[in-house]
């Protein structure tokens, strides 16, 4: 039987690519996001190489979350490989944003990879009590972060706050699963996807990947035993002059702030 990947936010951008490079290697899909249509879209492209099934669910509501999770191991058993890829990036003032946004960003960024994570691996030794069913456990466990969680980005805090939890969490992972399940993290460079579109219709930013190529550099890279898969950009400059002097490139953000929102929060969007 054809080993099983479940792509979070299969149905656009660097995970419809992951889902689409999976499927080149035989994997059966399992493709989750709100929007059916394009998963279904992404689901046809599949079947010309491989196999696919969509689940249609909000991940950041308990509810909706619970069933597909239900359902997935009811259908299919635990995914041989669990790829955290949905995400959401809301660009503005912290005290702009609504209570809910920040909510639902922090669920779906950090929260919702943990519960997949937790819910699709069995206690230490033995089965898991979910629903009665058995659970082995998966053999990888993919998180796509972001160099976000690397430097602080204000006026994407959110996002910046919530991909740092989930670097941690990863790395905490890497430990505690060592010799069970591989975990990789992987820091795509900017990429062209509708998750970037605004800030790319200001015509602001340079260099921009591809996603599917992006998509199939981090799994060429995952089968060849990388477990933390990064990009050599610009981003590591400000990467790396934070882990040196933190408190200089502090001092640097508060200087450039000005620019900083003006390049992060699209054009119209800005409160006067
Ligand atoms: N693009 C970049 O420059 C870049 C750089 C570094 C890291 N990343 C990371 O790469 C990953 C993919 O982002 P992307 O750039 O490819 O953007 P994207 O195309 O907007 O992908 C985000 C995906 O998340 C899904 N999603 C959003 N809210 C959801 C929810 N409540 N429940 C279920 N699915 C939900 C969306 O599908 P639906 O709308 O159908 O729900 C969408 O397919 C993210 O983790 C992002 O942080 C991107």
């Amino acid at each position: 039987m054809a080993s099983t990947a479940l792509v979070t936010g299969a149905g656009s951008g660097i995970g419809r690519g992951l889902a689409l490079a999976l499927a080149r290697r035989g994997y059966h899909i399992l493709a989750v996001g709100r929007d059916l249509a394009r998963l279904q879209a992404v689901a046809h492209e599949i079947e010309q190489i491989s196999s696919a099934a969509v689940f249609s669910a909000d991940l950041a509501e308990a509810q909706p979350r619970a069933r597909f999770i239900e359902e997935v191991l009811e259908r299919f058993g635990p995914p041989d490989l669990l790829v955290n890829n949905a995400a959401l990036r809301p660009a503005g003032d912290f005290l702009t944003q609504s209570i809910e946004e920040i909510d639902r960003a922090f669920t779906l960024n950090l929260v919702v990879p943990a519960l997949l994570a937790r819910q699709l691996c069995p206690l230490p030794g033995g089965a898991a009590p979910l629903s009665g069913v058995t659970v082995p456990l998966p053999r990888g466990i993919l998180f796509v972060i972001s160099t976000a969680a690397r430097f602080p980005q204000p006026y994407t805090s959110l996002y910046s706050a919530s991909k740092s939890g989930l670097r941690m969490l990863g790395e905490c992972l890497q430990v505690e699963l060592a010799g069970r399940t591989r975990v990789c993290l992987v820091y795509p460079p900017l990429t062209a996807t509708p998750m970037t579109e605004q800030a790319r219709m200001g015509g602001r930013i340079l260099r921009i990947a591809n996603a599917a190529t992006v998509a199939e550099r981090i799994i060429t890279r995952y089968e060849a035993g990388q477990d933390e898969i990064t990009w050599r950009d610009w981003e590591v400059i400000p990467s790396l002059l934070y882990r040196l002097a933190p408190a200089f490139m502090r001092w640097l953000l508060k200087k450039r702030r000005a620019q900083l929102k003006n390049l992060l929060i699209p054009p119209g969007a800005q409160p006067e």
